[in-house]
């Protein structure tokens, strides 16, 4: 057993990359699946996330093989009992989160972290029913975790100053871009934003003002960019407050504010139209347009290592 080791709970779409990051940083990680295909499916997949990164020169060939021996995968929980910090990554059910932090309470030592990688649920509801809330938080990385720096940190109202100080500094060690939420708001703020335009591209569709493709094609080129650089508020400062108030008048009682545009998604859905997993959603999902996905991936990975 590891002394001071992470641990990741939950070795799905989430849990597999975070777990190769702190691998990656050089920290003894323990990832805890508890599926027994999908345990021997994680190997495979943590290979060829450090493949995507040696590929774009985000790490080096040689630190493979220190991540692949740093990170082991069990299905035995009790292995997290000197774990410092765990990383929950269990489906969004709240009763089996629950569940899952009153096991780790009675396992793990009395100052070890306890953190969800929820994206849904706030963080005094998830830990209602634990022993020691002070040492409950939220680290909300997004997907693909290994490519997007981004975690959202909520705390809830029992996390102590020193546990999220903790949290924010080993995201930075792991060269994440850790953000602290001033108080808890559903939906943090990144799917806040997501959803907002979200909305309003749904909203654009169904009108017939546009179709998706042209919709995408006025995001990547033109907005897209520039929040890779700045985002909306620094945008505002540049493109001048009274210019923007003046814009925003007339056309924020235009936008989209209710649910109606959600329609639109319901209808694909009842279709079984569910996007890349189902081969359709807005576009068709072939070989060609998921290659397609990989190599703008790269490039975005080397444009921010040169950056
Ligand atoms: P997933 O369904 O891909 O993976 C969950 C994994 O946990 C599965 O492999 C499952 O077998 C395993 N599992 C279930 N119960 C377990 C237990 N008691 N012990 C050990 N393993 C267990 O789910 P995904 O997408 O990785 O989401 C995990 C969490 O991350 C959810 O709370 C979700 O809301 C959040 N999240 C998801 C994002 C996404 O884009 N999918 C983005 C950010 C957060």
């Amino acid at each position: 057993m590891k002394i001071g080791s992470i641990g990741v709970i939950g070795g799905g779409l989430m849990g597999a990359g975070i777990a190769t990051r702190f691998a990656l940083a050089g920290f003894d990680t323990i990832l805890i699946e508890a599926d027994a295909r999908r345990m021997t499916q994680i190997p495979v997949i943590v290979n060829d996330i450090l493949t995507e990164l040696i590929d774009a020169e985000v790490c080096a060939p040689a630190q493979r093989q220190q991540a692949q021996q740093l990170l082991s995968v069990t299905s035995d929980l009790s292995a997290l009992a000197n774990a410092v910090i765990v990383i929950e990554a269990i489906p969004e059910v709240l009763e089996i989160k629950q569940a899952l932090y009153a096991q780790l309470e009675l396992l793990l030592p009395a100052e070890a972290l306890i953190m969800s990688n929820t994206s849904g649920f706030l963080p005094d509801l998830l830990c209602e029913k634990m022993q020691h809330k002070q040492r409950f938080l939220i680290a909300h990385f997004w997907n693909p975790p290994h490519l997007i720096p981004l975690v959202e940190v909520v705390a809830a109202s029992a996390t102590t100053p020193d546990v999220i100080e903790k949290t924010m500094a080993v995201l930075r060690q792991i060269k994440a871009e850790p953000v602290l939420l001033a108080k808890a708001i559903p939906g943090f703020i990144g799917n806040r934003l997501q959803f907002a335009l979200l909305r309003e591209a749904l909203h654009i569709v169904r009108s017939g003002a546009a179709d998706a493709a042209t919709v995408d094609a006025v995001m990547t080129a033109s907005l897209g960019r520039r929040y890779s650089i700045m985002g909306p508020l620094e945008s505002a400062d540049l493109g001048g407050l009274n210019t923007l108030l003046q814009i925003g008048t007339h056309l924020m009682p235009e936008l989209a504010n209710d649910q109606q545009p959600l329609e639109l998604l319901r209808k694909q859905v009842d279709q079984g139209d569910l996007g890349l997993s189902s081969g359709r959603g807005f576009y068709e999902w072939g070989e060609e347009r998921t290659a397609s996905i990989s190599a703008r991936r790269r490039a975005l990975l080397r444009r921010n290592r040169t950056a």
